[in-house]
């Protein structure tokens, strides 16, 4: 390659990295249940930082801040599934739904994070 066409091949390829990736929310806010629990409001910056991608966004395998394109809600999945086997996280249970367990479980690991109903679903 000739060093012109090199630098044009390299800005191609950042210029492709940059359309391909998303902006990562700053904070998300879970409000699916907002008409029985106040909603769960989250630093995704805070978590998206330490934790690997794909602890929470399981379908998506290997999930990097450059690869991300599309991700797609919990709720597409999880509210009111049709199949009894995924969790449904319309569930009260701590140990049934899928958020209970993941977030809780973790921030019970961790000795981090709010683990009382009130410190999540904050009025
Ligand atoms: C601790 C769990 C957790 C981690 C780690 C995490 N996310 Fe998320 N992310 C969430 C949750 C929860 C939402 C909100 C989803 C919803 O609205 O159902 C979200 C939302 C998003 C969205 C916005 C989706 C939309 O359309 O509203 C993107 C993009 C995203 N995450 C990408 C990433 C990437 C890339 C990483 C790793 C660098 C990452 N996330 C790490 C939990 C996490
Ligand atoms: C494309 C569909 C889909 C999306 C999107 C999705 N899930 Fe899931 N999830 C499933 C299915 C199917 C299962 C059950 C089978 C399995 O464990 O993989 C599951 C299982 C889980 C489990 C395991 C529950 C248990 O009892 O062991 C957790 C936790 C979970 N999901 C959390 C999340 C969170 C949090 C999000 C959003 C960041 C999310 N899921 C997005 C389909 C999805
Ligand atoms: C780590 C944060 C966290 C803690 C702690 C927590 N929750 Fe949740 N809970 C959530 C999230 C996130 C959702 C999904 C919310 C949404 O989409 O509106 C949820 C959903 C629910 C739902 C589903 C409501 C519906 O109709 O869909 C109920 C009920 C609930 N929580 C009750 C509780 C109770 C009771 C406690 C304490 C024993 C508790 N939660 C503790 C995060 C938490
Ligand atoms: C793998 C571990 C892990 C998972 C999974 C996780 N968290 Fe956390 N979370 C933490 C840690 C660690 C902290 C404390 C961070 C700190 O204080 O530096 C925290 C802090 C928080 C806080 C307080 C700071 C803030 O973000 O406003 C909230 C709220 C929270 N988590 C909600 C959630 C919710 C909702 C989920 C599930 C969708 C979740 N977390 C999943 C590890 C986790």
């Amino acid at each position: 390659m000739t060093p012109w066409f090199r630098a044009l091949f390299v800005v191609g390829l950042v210029a492709a990295v940059a359309v391909a990736a998303v902006q990562l929310p700053e904070t998300v806010t879970l409000d699916k249940a907002k008409n029985k629990q106040a909603p769960v409001v989250m630093s995704h910056k805070l978590h998206a930082e330490k934790i690997a991608c794909d602890t929470c966004h399981h379908t998506q395998k290997g999930l990097t801040a450059q690869t991300a394109t599309e991700v797609p809600t919990c709720a597409s999945c999880h509210l009111d599934p049709a199949k009894p086997e995924v969790p449904s996280m319309r569930e009260m249970s701590l140990t049934k739904n899928p958020l209970h367990k993941l977030c809780i479980d973790c921030h019970k690991k961790e000795a981090k994070g709010p683990t009382k109903c009130a410190e999540c679903h904050k009025k």
